[in-house]
């Protein structure tokens, strides 16, 4: 396997880990707006998304599906909806990042506001990975070859993971913290 497609692989598994944490740090959010630190943690989650996913994950998938659909005509539909989706999530991560930055900044935003943003955006994101998942990476390995994977590796290169690559980026580490209490905590009660 090329490490690009392993690396999406991963991705997808850090990526429900931190959607984990979030839904965790809203659940404590809206018990407790005022402590906790459950804001901070939120916010480090939209701005890891920004930071990672969006930036490498994202424009990577792109152009495979591109490339998926232009070679295999009856994957257009899928490709380019996954495509879409990618907009769309970008644009529901940009708002709740205002929202909750408005929020650090004591703006006043409504409380069932901010829990209709974040139900889309953790539903909107897990359906997506879950999708690709099940119906699109599976054909990875049978539709592309090598030269495919180089020519990618040559357009994208590899990004470093902040949180969860060789060098953790210091303002992540109450994140990358918080996600491995959840872990262990969840491998206990599971
Ligand atoms: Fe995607
Ligand atoms: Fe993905």
């Amino acid at each position: 396997m090329h490490p690009i497609e392993r690396q999406l692989y991963l991705d997808h598994l850090h990526i429900t880990q931190v959607l984990r944490c979030f839904e965790r740090a809203l659940e404590g959010y809206r018990n407790q707006p005022d402590g906790g630190g459950h804001l901070a943690l939120i916010l480090d989650v939209l701005d890891y998304i920004e930071v990672y996913p969006q930036r490498w994950h994202h424009p990577v998938e792109d152009r495979i599906y591109t490339l998926l659909l232009r070679r295999v005509p009856t994957l257009s539909a899928l490709g380019l909806s996954l495509i879409a989706e990618h907009k769309r999530l970008e644009q529901l991560t940009n708002e709740l990042n205002h929202l909750f930055s408005a929020i650090a900044n004591d703006s006043m935003v409504p409380m069932s506001h901010l829990m209709r943003i974040s139900g889309e955006f953790l539903e909107e994101q897990l359906a997506h990975l879950e999708r690709e998942n099940r119906q699109l990476f599976p054909l990875l390995a049978r539709t592309l070859g090598d030269p495919d994977w180089q020519q990618l590796e040559r357009e994208c290169g590899l990004l470093q993971d902040p949180l969860f690559g060789d060098r953790l980026r210091q303002d992540y580490e109450n994140l990358h913290a918080s996600i491995l209490t959840l872990d262990r905590n969840l491998s206990l009660t599971g």
